[in-house]
């Protein structure tokens, strides 16, 4: 039997003359996991894409288990096997977990859908690999970090032979992350063969057999997952752009004296209790804690969409009442959330009316929209934030996931809040477009305004805060200034209660 499931050789792309593959090369061992790095941009999604019959080829080969396909719908790709997990959620959020699960593959009696035997089925298989989903439920109440394991148990479902995650952990906890790695090493020992995308080094090591890294919709490298180190993978990752460091800089302006935000015994519905704190001009500061220990809940509550049963916010000494998002906009309040995708942006908008979603304000003259501020204003963020596009009129669904992202994050800074809060800002970016986004955020801090940042990654949390707030069970347990954040292992022992 020949070792490798899958071998792509050769492989080309172009989207309207812009070349996004370039004779690309993979393979994939029977029962392994790949995986696949490389920077936003660099063409994973697409590569899984082609290989899945989502996207035609322009050229080169696809062999699976030894026969030359050429899948022309994801259907084709399915009926050998072949399943994915994608980066940008494909379930629906009006239909309910079970509906998803069998979307397109229900049970059926006669000619109805069999509720009960699906319900049943669903529940025993999401029994064998530990995962535990409110089954009635409508997806559009679920968290982010259960929408992915409703995606996931979709892919599970039905048989798959090879198995694509295209960044499945970018919305998921720690113990969560642990749960899918055992979902992986099970599967493996079924004989699946994985296709791991993640811009997670640590997670790459952890869990992958084989590496390969694309840059700029190149091949760079593919080696044994034993024989790389994280920066050698980053090199790779990398090129010869400029290395950023994640070491937190010290602030060149001092943070001010006068109080951004103060927060008195806030009480947030039934998840976060008494917590008081407080943001100076030009100062950031982080929100540190497991899952639910209600990092979320708090600057949710302070954008206006949590309800607040307790408790005084005061904006320059001003008590403030937030009742909804846009008392807290008045205010000078912006929130980035976490799902950026479901709350962010218009897909099929293109990427400068998803700017001006929020801009209304700064580009308006009379009654019409000022296009040319606007698209100065666009011109900018592609800049300043490095978005990898063709251009300002492209419909952002076109834009890779992680650039996606960034839109999201430039339109927020180009309102200019008092107060920005921002929830995984880095979730999906690359190890390049982090440093710079962190940079970004010190640089808006230091103009006088406050951050709020909660991030479930430790070294983002140190590179970045001048303090930090640690979070459990819904109360502030700790306080740590910048001299006490020496290092990761100070705030990972104290998240845990
Ligand atoms: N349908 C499309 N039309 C036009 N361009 C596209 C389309 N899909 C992808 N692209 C472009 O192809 C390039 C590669 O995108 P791809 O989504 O494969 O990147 P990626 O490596 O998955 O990045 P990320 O880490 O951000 O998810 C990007 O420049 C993207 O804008
Ligand atoms: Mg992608």
């Amino acid at each position: 039997m020949n070792e490798f499931v899958l071998t792509m050789q050769g492989i080309d792309k172009q989207f309207s003359g812009n070349k996004v593959l370039d004779q690309v090369d993979f393979s994939l061992r029977r029962g392994e996991v790949h995986a696949i790095i490389g920077g936003n941009g660099a063409g994973k999604s697409t590569l899984m894409k082609i290989l899945t019959g989502i996207y035609r080829k322009d050229g080169g080969t696809v062999t699976v288990n030894g026969e030359e396909v050429d899948f022309a719908s994801y259907r084709d790709a399915n009926a050998v096997g072949l399943r994915m997990i994608f980066q940008e959620l494909s379930i629906i959020p009006t239909l309910t977990v079970v509906e998803n699960i069998y979307l397109n593959n229900e049970k059926k009696k006669g000619i109805f859908t069999d509720d009960k035997r699906m319900e049943e089925s669903a529940k025993s298989f999401l029994d064998r690999f530990g995962i535990d989903i409110p089954l009635r439920e409508k997806v559009s109440n679920l968290s982010v970090g259960y929408c992915q394991l409703v995606e996931i148990a979709k892919a599970l479902s039905q048989e798959a032979k090879i198995l694509v995650m295209d960044e499945p952990t970018a919305s998921l906890s720690d113990s969560e992350v642990t749960l899918l790695f055992n979902i992986i090493r099970n599967l493996k020992q079924e004989g699946v063969s994985i296709v791991y995308i993640s811009h997670s080094m640590n997670e790459i090591l952890e869990i992958s057999d084989e590496v390969t890294v694309l840059r700029d919709g190149k091949h760079i490298i593919t080696e044994r997952a034993s024989k790389l180190t994280i920066s050698g993978i980053i090199d790779h990752v990398l090129g010869d752009t400029e290395k950023r460091s994640f070491a937190y800089h010290a602030r060149k302006t001092p943070i001010g004296e006068n109080k951004v935000v103060e927060i008195e015994a806030l009480h947030v519905e039934h998840l976060v209790k008494d917590v008081s704190f407080h943001v100076n001009e030009g100062e950031i500061v982080g929100l540190a804690g497991l899952m639910g220990s209600g990092r979320t809940e708090i600057v949710e509550a302070l954008f206006g969409i949590r309800n607040i049963k307790n408790g005084v916010v005061r904006m320059n000494d001003k008590e403030i009442k937030i009742r909804n998002t846009k008392d807290s906009v008045c205010a000078g309040i912006m929130l980035v959330p976490e799902d950026r995708r479901r709350e962010g942006l218009i897909l099929s908008h293109t990427l400068k009316d998803n700017i001006l979603i929020t801009l209304f304000g700064k580009t308006k003259r009379g009654p019409f929209i000022n296009e040319r501020k606007l698209s100065q204003l666009s011109e900018e963020s592609i800049r300043d934030l490095n978005i990898k596009t063709t251009g300002i009129s492209i419909p952002i669904n076109r834009l890779s996931g992680g650039n996606q992202q960034k839109v999201v994050i430039a339109k927020w800074l180009k309102n200019k809040p008092k107060l920005l809060l921002l929830d995984e800002p880095t979730a999906g970016i690359d190890i390049g477009a982090k440093g710079e986004i962190i940079e970004i955020i010190e640089a808006y801090a230091a103009e006088g305004n406050g951050v709020i940042v909660v991030s479930s990654e430790i070294s983002e949390l140190v590179a970045m805060c001048d303090r930090i707030i640690v979070l459990y069970d819904g109360r502030k347990i700790k306080e740590l200034g910048r001299a006490e954040i020496e290092n990761e292992e100070v705030i990972q022992h104290a998240i845990q209660g």
